[in-house]
């Protein structure tokens, strides 16, 4: 089986309050443990970043079933490509609070957001490197 990853984007169709992003994030959590994905989930400003990591079918039937969702609209695949191994092995859709601020100062964004854009205008470079910042860097001890 091929083990890929997926980083998309997407925009939600109403303001996120905490309690949907915590109904959202448990339901992941349990349907994600079954299926054996793993990955990360971050909001901001009305838009999604995702991570998914699995078998390449089961992550193309997942963004099949993503598309469809009434939570969010213009679901953008930034990237899907085989990868060695998982960079959120223990994490069933880790979450992290970080904000748009903080988001501005990590390394090989170049003020991205400082600018006022949002993740659905990242691109693969950036979006990499947002994925590095929390599989290695500073920003890993803030997913729970
Ligand atoms: C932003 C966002 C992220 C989601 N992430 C996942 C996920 O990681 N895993 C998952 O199974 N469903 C996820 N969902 C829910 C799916 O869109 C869909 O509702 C669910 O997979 C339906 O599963 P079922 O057909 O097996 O009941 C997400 C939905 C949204 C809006």
């Amino acid at each position: 089986m091929e083990l890929v990853h997926c980083i998309y984007c997407s925009a939600s169709t109403k303001v996120v309050k905490p309690t949907d992003l915590a109904t959202l994030l448990a339901e992941c959590r349990e349907k994600n443990s079954k299926a054996g994905l793993t990955g990360m989930l971050l909001y901001s400003e009305r838009t999604f970043f995702q991570v998914l990591e699995r078998d390449r079918p089961v992550v193309e039937a997942l963004l099949e079933k993503l598309t469809l969702d009434k939570r969010h609209a213009r679901v953008t695949k930034i990237l899907l490509e085989p990868i060695e191994q998982r960079s959120f092995a223990q994490w069933s859709m880790g979450y992290s609070k970080i904000t748009k601020k903080e988001l501005a100062d990590i390394p090989g964004l170049n003020d991205f957001f400082a600018q006022g854009r949002s993740y659905m205008e990242l691109g693969e470079g950036r979006a990499k490197a947002l994925l590095s910042a929390f599989k290695e860097g500073a920003w890993r001890l803030s997913l729970s």
